[in-house]
Order: C-alpha cells, then structure tokens, then sequence
C-alpha cells in the first residue's frame, strides 16, 4: 500500500499491542490496543473523518472491519502493519498529547484566550461531562478539572479515556437537580457542552469566581425542524438570545463576550457562548 492512501489526511489508530507500538508505528498514528478499543469506541472520531485502523494479524484486520462498519465510518481503511511501504515510522512509547477526537469546537477556538485573561490553566468545571473529551483537552494543557455525569457507564468510560491518554480524569457520577454541590465564585472555568438543564441555570452564573469564565455550547431552537430533529422540545434546547437574557437578569454581574449562531454539519443551529463574571 502507498503511503499517501493510507496516512495522508486520516486519522490513523494503530490497534496492535503497546509493545508492538513502541518497537515502531506510523508517525502521528494513535495506539489503541483492540481490547481496549472494542469498550472504547468513543476515543474513536466521528464517523465522517477518514480513518485508518492498523492491525498486527489477520484476526485484528476483521475485527477491526466490524468496529468501522458497526460505527458507520463513512471513509475507513484498514491494513497490516506489515503491509505498509513508505511511510514515515516512529519509535517510542505513545504521546499523551496525539488523540483521534476533538474537544468541542468553541472550546478549542476560546481556551487561549481564556487562559491569558486569567492567567494561565487553572480550575475548571465541566458539567454534564460525558466521556470526557473537554476534561482531557483541558487537563492536558495544565488545568485541574472535575465533571458529573449521570450515567454510570460514561462516568467508567471517561476515567477509561483519561487512562488512555495517560491523565486522570475527575469525575462523579452525579444527577443534577437545582442545585450543584459546588462553592460559589471558586472556578475559573464552568463548561457546558451539550447539555442543559434549565432549572439548574441560575445557580450555575454562581460558581465561576469574579474574572472567571462561564463557557456554553449548545443546541438553538431551530434543531428541532431539521432532519435529525433533535433536541425536540423546548427543554432541550435553547432560546435565542436566552442566556445573554439570563446574565443581564442575574444579580451576578457578567460581561457577555460572545453570544452566536453557528450551524453544525448536519444543519442544526448551536449556540456558542462565553461570559467573563465581573465581579
Ligand atoms: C450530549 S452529552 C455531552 C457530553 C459532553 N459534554 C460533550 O460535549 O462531549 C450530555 C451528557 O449529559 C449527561 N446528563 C444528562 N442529564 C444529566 C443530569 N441531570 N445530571 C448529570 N448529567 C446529565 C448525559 O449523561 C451525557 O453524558
């Protein structure tokens, strides 16, 4: 096989056994050993990204097959290592920085900008953290994060993943009403990704401290009209506009840095929202 079918623009997960990694492996690639990826498909991306599986046997090769085909990868590869001519090989244990997913996009394009403001990583609170992708971006930049979710086999997947990529992920499996066993003004950073529970909102303007950050992503009316339909109802998702309304509401006094629109690929509308508490 040539090196730019098999490598170029794809995500590469290279399923063999650590040892067989660090002996040598394609530069860039990801190790994720077939029994730990068969209980961790969510360190995997999404469907639409191209990807390429590499396996050490025949038996990997197939079972690999079925993992690409069960998750509906749209573009994957899957080939030997021992298949491989021309690619650039790497030697050495695997990098805690290289992964196959993404944190959430609005998170990638503000944290450096939250960090200068604030002086660098610092403590953050992830809720409704699911397997943890933020908390690891986050972690692996220096911060000290905790999250709480309510399903118990993501909270074990997501110290799973913190495994995987070599850092310890905080989280309690936890049902979040109206109140959030947090202290007030003791975080640098609240994040909110795809989740929403609105009786919980107000409280949650409480727990960033003066100068710091309350981060929002999440789905807009609209949502409900396209073809995914989903969040369906107005529990789910948010209003336009609502948690600019929210903040000037509250008596915590907030900066709205930004409150916008953006489509995802599948058309529905999100919102992505950051406010800096004043004071
Ligand atoms: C769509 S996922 C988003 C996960 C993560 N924030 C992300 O962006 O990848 C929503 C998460 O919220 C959790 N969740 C839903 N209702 C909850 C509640 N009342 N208390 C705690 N977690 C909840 C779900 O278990 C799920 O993991």
């Amino acid at each position: 096989m040539t090196e730019l079918r098999v490598v170029h623009n794809r995500k590469i997960c290279d399923v063999r056994q650590r040892e067989e990694y660090i002996a040598s492996h394609i530069a860039g690639s990801v190790n994720i050993p077939l029994e730990t990826l068969l209980r961790l498909t969510c360190a995997l991306p999404p469907r639409h990204v191209p990807i390429t599986f590499v396996a050490s046997t025949v038996a990997e090769h197939d079972t690999c097959r079925d993992i690409a085909s069960r998750m509906m990868f749209t573009d994957a590869i899957v080939c030997l290592f021992s298949e491989l001519a021309g690619a650039k090989i790497n030697h050495g244990p695997p990098l805690r920085s290289l992964r196959l997913w993404e944190p959430n996009e609005l998170l990638l394009d503000t944290i450096s900008t939250v960090e200068r403001n604030i002086g660098g990583p610092a403590a953050a609170f992830d809720m409704g953290c699911g397997t943890s992708r933020d908390m690891i971006f986050l972690e692996q930049r220096g911060w000290s994060v905790f999250g709480f979710d309510n399903r118990k086999k993501l909270v074990q997947q997501a110290v799973a993943m913190g495994n995987l990529h070599q850092c310890t992920v905080d989280v309690a499996l936890f049902q979040l009403k109206n109140h959030f066993p947090i202290q007030h003004a003791s975080m640098d950073l609240v994040l909110m990704s795809r989740f929403l529970y609105r009786p919980a909102l107000a409280e949650m303007l409480q727990l960033p401290r003066p100068g710091g950050y309350l981060m929002i992503s999440h789905f807009l009316e609209g949502c409900q009209d396209t073809e995914v339909g989903t969040p369906s109802t107005v529990e789910g998702y948010l209003l336009r506009g609502e948690l600019t309304r929210l903040c000037a509401a509250s008596d915590v006094p907030y900066e709205v840095c930004l409150d916008e629109e953006t489509l995802l690929s599948d058309g529905r509308p999100m919102c992505r929202f950051l406010a800096r508490r004043l004071s």
